[in-house]
Order: C-alpha cells, then sequence, then structure tokens
C-alpha cells in the first residue's frame, strides 16, 4: 500500500509535524517575550558606557575590572564633548605605535602604549617599546655586484590619536560595502576624466579592504568594519576588560593577554554596541537670521565648488549629510603636518600608508574639535590649512581662489553641522 493512501498514518505525520510546529511556535513567542527590548539594551547600554571601572568591579564577573593598563575607567571619560558619546579633548588622546616593514621583518604591527595601570609598576613606556622593536643596525651589503650602505633603522613611529564624536555611528554601520566601492569608482572615473584633460590634482580614495574582504568604516584607518567589533576592542583596549572578541592588553607586552579572563558577559557586549548604535546622528541647523542663514547656504556651495565634497561626499549609501567617502586619503604636506618617512621595505599591500587616514564624517564638526587624526587642529581654518596632499588643489582654492566672504561662507557651513542638540536625549529612549 502506497504511504499516503493510509489515512491513518498520514494522519499520525501530520499529527506528529502540527505539534512540532505548535511548540516551535511558542518557544519562538516565549523568546520573544522574554529577549530584552532594543530600548532595554540601550538602558543598560548607556549606564556601561557612563560606568566607572574599578579593579575588581562588581559587574565584571570572574575578571579583574579595570586594566590592569588601561587609558580612561569610562568611554564616556573620553568620549563625552556635547553629550555622552561626543568626541574628546586632547588630554585623552590614545598614545599608538606601529612597526614599520624593514628588512628582518616585512610585516606591520602596532599596539598602544597606555597612559594608565592600575599598579604603578605596571606603567607602560615609549622606552618599552623601542626595546622590544630596537634599532636595526645599518652596514654594508652586497647587492648583485654592488656594496650597498644600510642605515641604521628605527622601525617604531608613534601616533596621537583623538577622539571621534560616536553621533550616527549607527547609520555608517548599516551603509553598504557596494556604496563605498561604487562612489570610489565613481572618483576615480572623475579623476580620470581630468587627467585625460591634464588636470592631475584629482582625488582618487582608497577603499580599506580588510582580510575577510569586508571594507572598514571605524576608526581613523578605517581598521574595523562594524561598531559591534569596534566597542568590543575599545572594552579590551581603552578599559582593560576582557571579552570574547578582544582580550585586554598584557601590561608591557603590547598584546593581548592569552590568559585573561572575561571582565564582561556577550549581554553586556550586546547592550554597549546597542548603545552606541542607537546614538542620534548628527543635524545641519539652520540658523534663524536670514543674514546667517544665506552664508550656511552659500558656504554649502563653495564646499561643493573648491573640491571638498570629492572626498567628504555630502550623502553616502542612502545617509544624507555624512560628509565622507569613508576612503582613506593622503592629505600630509611637508610644510604643515610634517614629513611622514617611509617604511624600510614596501608596506604590505592591505594595509594604510602611514599618512593615509579615513576621510572624517564632517557632520556634527562643529562640536568636536580638536580636528584631524591626531588632535592637531585646534580650528576650521587651521584644518584648511593643513590639507595638503591630495587635497592641497582644494586649500589653494579656498586660500587664493575665492573672496573672503566665501572664506567666510564656508566656515559658517561647517559651523553649522551640529552634534545632537544635548537638550535632546541622546539614545531614542526617551523619544517614546
Ligand atoms: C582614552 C580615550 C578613549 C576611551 C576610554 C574610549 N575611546 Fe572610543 N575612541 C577613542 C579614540 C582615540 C578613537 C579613534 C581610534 C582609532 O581610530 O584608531 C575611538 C574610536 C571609537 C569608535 C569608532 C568611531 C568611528 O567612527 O570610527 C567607537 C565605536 C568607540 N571608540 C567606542 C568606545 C567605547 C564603547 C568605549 C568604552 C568601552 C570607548 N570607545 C572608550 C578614544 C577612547
Ligand atoms: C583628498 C580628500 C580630501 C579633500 C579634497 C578634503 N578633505 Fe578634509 N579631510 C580629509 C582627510 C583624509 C582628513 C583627515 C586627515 C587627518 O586626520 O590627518 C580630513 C579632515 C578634515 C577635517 C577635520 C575633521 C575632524 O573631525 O577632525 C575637516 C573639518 C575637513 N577635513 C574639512 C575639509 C574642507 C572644508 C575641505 C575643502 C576645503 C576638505 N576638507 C577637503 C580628506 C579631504
Amino acid at each position: 500500500m502506497k504511504f499516503w493512501q493510509s489515512w491513518d498514518r498520514r494522519r499520525r505525520v501530520i499529527g506528529v509535524t502540527g505539534t512540532l510546529v505548535m511548540l516551535w511556535g511558542v518557544t519562538q513567542g516565549f523568546a520573544w517575550l522574554i529577549a530584552p527590548s532594543e530600548l532595554e539594551l540601550t538602558a543598560e547600554g548607556r549606564e556601561l558606557f557612563v560606568h566607572e571601572w574599578t579593579p575588581n568591579d562588581p559587574l565584571s564577573g570572574e575578571g579583574d575590572g579595570l586594566g590592569p593598563v588601561f587609558n580612561a575607567n569610562s568611554c564616556a571619560a573620553c568620549h563625552a564633548q556635547s553629550g555622552v558619546g561626543g568626541a574628546g579633548g586632547n588630554k585623552h588622546n590614545v598614545r599608538s605605535f606601529a612597526v614599520l616593514p624593514n628588512r628582518n621583518d616585512s610585516n606591520l604591527y602596532g599596539g598602544v602604549v597606555h597612559a594608565n595601570a592600575t599598579a604603578k609598576h605596571l606603567l607602560e613606556t615609549d622606552e618599552q617599546v623601542l626595546g622590544q622593536y630596537p634599532i636595526i643596525p645599518g652596514g654594508v651589503t652586497v647587492i648583485g655586484n654592488c656594496q650597498v650602505r644600510l642605515e641604521d633603522f628605527n622601525p617604531v613611529e608613534f601616533e596621537e590619536i583623538n577622539t571621534p564624536a560616536l553621533f550616527g555611528a549607527g547609520l555608517i554601520d548599516e551603509i553598504s560595502d557596494w556604496s563605498i566601492r561604487q562612489n570610489a569608482w565613481g572618483q576615480s572615473l572623475t579623476a580620470l576624466g581630468k587627467e585625460f584633460h591634464g588636470d592631475f590634482d584629482a582625488t582618487m580614495g582608497k577603499v580599506r579592504v580588510l582580510p575577510d574582504g569586508r571594507i572598514g568604516k571605524f576608526g581613523w584607518k578605517a581598521q574595523f568594519a562594524t561598531v559591534e567589533e569596534f566597542v568590543a576592542t575599545a572594552c579590551a583596549v581603552e578599559v582593560g576588560l576582557t571579552n570574547s572578541y578582544r582580550r585586554q592588553d598584557a601590561p608591557g607586552q603590547f598584546t593581548a593577554d592569552a590568559e585573561a579572563a572575561y571582565d564582561m558577559t556577550g549581554y553586556q557586549l550586546d547592550s554597549l554596541t546597542t548603545f552606541c548604535l542607537t546614538l542620534e546622528r548628527p543635524e545641519l541647523v539652520m540658523p534663524r537670521n536670514s543674514k546667517e542663514h544665506s552664508a550656511v547656504v552659500r558656504g554649502r556651495q563653495v564646499f561643493a565648488e573648491i573640491g571638498c565634497a570629492e572626498c567628504h561626499t555630502p550623502d553616502l549609501g542612502g545617509v544624507k549629510g555624512l560628509y565622507s567617502d569613508l576612503c582613506l586619503h593622503n592629505i600630509s604636506d611637508p610644510d604643515h603636518n610634517g614629513y611622514v618617512r617611509e617604511p624600510e621595505v614596501p608596506m604590505p599591500s592591505n594595509v594604510p600608508g602611514l599618512a593615509d587616514w579615513k576621510t572624517p564624517p564632517l557632520w556634527g564638526v562643529a562640536d568636536s574639535a580638536p580636528y584631524m587624526h591626531d588632535g592637531s587642529s585646534p580650528t576650521l581654518e587651521d584644518v584648511i590649512e593643513k590639507h595638503g596632499g591630495d587635497a592641497k588643489h582644494t586649500r589653494e582654492q579656498y586660500l587664493k581662489g575665492i573672496s573672503k566672504k566665501d572664506r567666510e561662507n564656508l566656515i559658517a557651513f561647517l559651523k553649522a553641522l551640529r552634534a545632537p542638540p544635548a537638550g535632546k536625549p541622546v539614545a531614542q529612549i526617551d523619544e517614546k
């Protein structure tokens, strides 16, 4: 007898399947009922963001809490300007270092010299880094038939890194890799067209492709693809909180401590990430006064006319008013922000050059001084004057190609790009 000809069997199969489907439905419904809502996660994440961690903190379970090496005892200690999640001053710059590719090792390494430690003898110093990666002595070597004299080479390059604001990070998180690539292709095509007409000043950004093929969007070097990964790393590196993604650094070792116990649960990490993802986006705030209003309108035109918008792309991947292509550019200039030396052997092809930095989104820029990756520019005027390299043509336009009035209009426009109003809740939490 064929299976479906037996009503009895059919009924049994349908009965069992039906019960299973029903059970599945109930557990799903139940999971949905007991799962924390985004609002709860955001509220708890905010608590964690402002929480001042201590050694053996009660919130850190089996872990050792703050440190042993750390930069500050809370996220909010650095991310604070214009409200929780904002930018930070130079006082809290992070001291990082790169070990440049050299004749003994063609890889690039990096790390952070932490500003603080839970005990004095654990405090890290530049000298420790230099001891770990000492100067490579020069000498005479034979290449082919030639004797070549090699100079001493110090592979270590220190860098100060300034704290960016996190407002609107959730929107950046959603920008697709495709939109970033597409925009970068557009830039290259325009550049090609200009070169065809003998104009070699055109702008071409480098998309940061991470080892796993995703595109980096966060960090001054675009070194992370998602807010979640950055948050987990910030917990470990800035505050010394080991989590499932990244362990805290071992004092004086400048790498993760493989033995450190977890300071955070998955739930804590989730809520902190959700808080960062739901931070309100910055806004263009139009002045009421009609004269100031027209200055901002004209400033926005000037911004496009003199080429700022080539890198500071106004809209990207459906996010309006971002003012970034999220690509890397070299805008360093020997006359302005110092000469960046070359590594001894070429940089690995998949990492940014030393002088390459991600175009920072300009939304909220009025409330995020000081500027540039190292916080070296106190004012917006100074920032523009320090735009060299690939952005030299826009600086020349700004300094010589436009009227004093238009220079003022441009600054008025940048000053209208504000952090979310302090009075308004930073997270969506209070809106409902
Ligand atoms: C000592 C100051 C300091 C502390 C403390 C700190 N940060 Fe940061 N934060 C920075 C700096 C500096 C950067 C830029 C780093 C880079 O680009 O390499 C940054 C970048 C970020 C970014 C990426 C933003 C972007 O758009 O590129 C996120 C997200 C972030 N921090 C979250 C956190 C969280 C969450 C905490 C708390 C666990 C935290 N930070 C603690 C200084 C700090
Ligand atoms: C070739 C690409 C490019 C062009 C063109 C360009 N910029 Fe930038 N801009 C960058 C990069 C890259 C940085 C970050 C450099 C660094 O941190 O060292 C930056 C930084 C900035 C900052 C600092 C933001 C912050 O959060 O620290 C401001 C403001 C700014 N640019 C405004 C402008 C204006 C105004 C123009 C036009 C006059 C302009 N830029 C043209 C690439 C560009």
